[in-house]
């Protein structure tokens, strides 16, 4: 393989990032059905959003217009292919496909539909990367099986990932299972538990136990594709997606590295499944001791092992850490939503996000150390409020630094550590919705959306500072990460 100054890759896959549910809009357009994110309201800064029971009249849903990407694409991914994309990550929204989830055959319209995007994408050389499941069931699954509560829903899963697998086989090779898989060990977190497996739990349920029998299903589901990926085009390369966060101890306590040492086995355990193709000791220990009773089979175990992926993809967008808490075993009590605590030593993004670059590499090589995979940064940037000027510019330089801050100690991670990273796709290729909050002030993308919170704006799109910022990083392959023309640019519209 020849590779550059540094470290990477000719081929390294440079992209950016975004999920069906989150840009597409046209919620009802061809036959599709309602998934989860339908039926979640807008919230504010610091709220969690609301899930209605369907679709209330009154209620104002954020992804039902998106950025309305499902008409708009032809003229976006041409901005991707003028950034110079190699790659562009998204998903297929599983309801344009089955739109209630339990049907036996796919809907044309919602295949055809992706089809025209891949096409779209190819014309400019630019490699699909696509998420089978991202945060965006078939609602109908919620309110018929309970979600992954239902082992039924592995086989409607199944289904959905050989249709698309089959009709895309000669348009896409990357593709990854569920996307970040790995947040619903935070379970106590309504949103986590719904967006994740459809799952609402009541308040006489062990949420915890919920959350374990819904993952295994998911494992399950996830190495069930991989088999049927396989046999249907051996060049695929399918992946896991994981949110990778690591945990680290507030202080050198043994007790809070102990703590730590077992935050990082809950929110891992995921992936050392889908990697390993075994559950790790602690974990089949834990479900004894908690008492426990799983519907896990012996054939599920001999898929695990038979559906193991290619690569680990994952996002990375802060670190945590956590303490152990005063008579506590730290190895039998974690739970996330009681147990984090604020790094003093790291800053904050407006959202509260603990803004670590040097986490980044710290995961890379822990990551590297534990799974012996390719790795794929599939996510990685900050969330934050966007100016546009009067002459339709924005000055995002606090975006171009979290970038250049990451990219940076993900080439010191592949040049001086050697771990061997295929492509960064940061999350996110244009403004979308956002996943937690439904606010589109929350901004990511490299492209300036011109829609506000409660829908208005007139969906202009707009170059951002970091648009050419970027494209130059891409152009150079990340040997010169340094703002370029003092970050003024023509105002652009497209
Ligand atoms: C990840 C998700 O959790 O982070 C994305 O995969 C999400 O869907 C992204 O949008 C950023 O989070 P948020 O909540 O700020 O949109």
């Amino acid at each position: 393989m020849s590779l550059t100054k540094t470290g990477l890759p000719k081929d390294f896959l440079w992209g950016g990032a975004v999920a069906a549910h989150q840009l597409e809009g046209a919620y009802n357009v061809g036959g599709k059905g309602l998934s989860v994110a339908d039926v979640m309201t807008a919230a504010g800064t610091h709220d969690e959003r609301k899930i209605t029971a369907g679709v209330q009249a009154g209620e104002f849903y954020p992804n039902h217009q998106g950025i309305d990407f499902y008409h708009q694409y032809p003229q976006d991914v041409k901005l991707f292919a003028e950034m110079g994309f190699k790659c562009f990550r998204t998903s297929i929204a599983w309801s344009r496909i089955f739109p209630q989830g339990d049907e036996l055959e796919p809907n044309e319209a919602g295949l055809a539909f992706y089809d025209r995007l891949f096409d779209e994408c190819r014309k400019y050389h630019i490699e699909p990367v696509v998420t089978l499941s991202h945060f965006e069931m078939p609602y109908h699954l919620v309110t018929q099986y309970g979600g992954f509560r239902s082992r039924k829903v592995v086989t409607f899963f199944t289904r959905f990932a050989k249709a698309v697998f089959e009709r895309y086989q000669d348009k896409v090779k990357y593709w990854l299972t569920f996307n970040e898989i790995n947040n619903q060990s935070n379970y106590d977190r309504a949103f986590t538990l719904f967006t994740n497996s459809g799952i609402q739990v009541a308040p006489d349920e062990d949420a915890e136990e919920v959350m374990y029998q819904a993952g295994h299903y998911e494992v399950v589901a996830s190495s069930l594709a991989v088999q049927i990926g396989h046999q249907i085009n051996p060049d695929f390369q399918i992946g896991a997606m994981i949110a990778m966060s690591p945990v680290y101890p507030a202080t050198d306590k043994p007790k809070d590295v102990l703590k730590a040492q077992r935050a990082m086995q809950a929110r891992f355990w995921f992936s050392d499944v889908q990697v390993e193709g075994t559950y790790p000791t602690w974990l089949t220990q834990y479900f004894d001791a908690k008492g426990y009773q799983l519907d896990i089979t012996k054939a599920d175990l001999a898929n695990l092992k038979r559906g193991k992926v290619d690569y680990l993809g994952f996002s990375y967008y802060m670190s945590f850490a956590t303490a152990a808490r005063e008579h506590e075993d730290p190895q039998f009590s974690y739970n996330e939503s009681r147990d984090l605590v604020t790094n003093t030593y790291v800053p904050q993004s407006d959202w509260g996000w603990q803004v670590d670059p040097e986490g980044l590499r710290y995961s890379l090589n822990w990551l590297n150390d534990r799974y012996h995979l390719p790795l794929f940064i599939v996510e990685n940037g900050i969330g934050a409020i966007d100016q546009l000027t009067a002459d339709h510019q924005v000055h995002d330089d606090y975006r171009i630094k979290y970038l250049h801050d990451h990219i940076e100690q993900m080439e010191l991670a592949i040049k001086e550590d050697g771990v061997p990273v295929m492509g960064y796709t940061p999350w996110s290729a244009i403004d979308i919705v956002s996943a937690s909050t439904g606010q589109l002030s929350k901004r990511y993308g490299f492209i300036y959306v011109d829609r506000n919170d409660d829908g208005s704006g007139s969906l202009a799109r707009y170059k951002k500072d970091s648009f050419y910022w970027y494209q130059h990083v891409i152009a150079t392959n990340g040997e010169d990460l340094d703002p370029v023309g003092g970050g003024v640019h023509a105002a652009s519209s497209n």
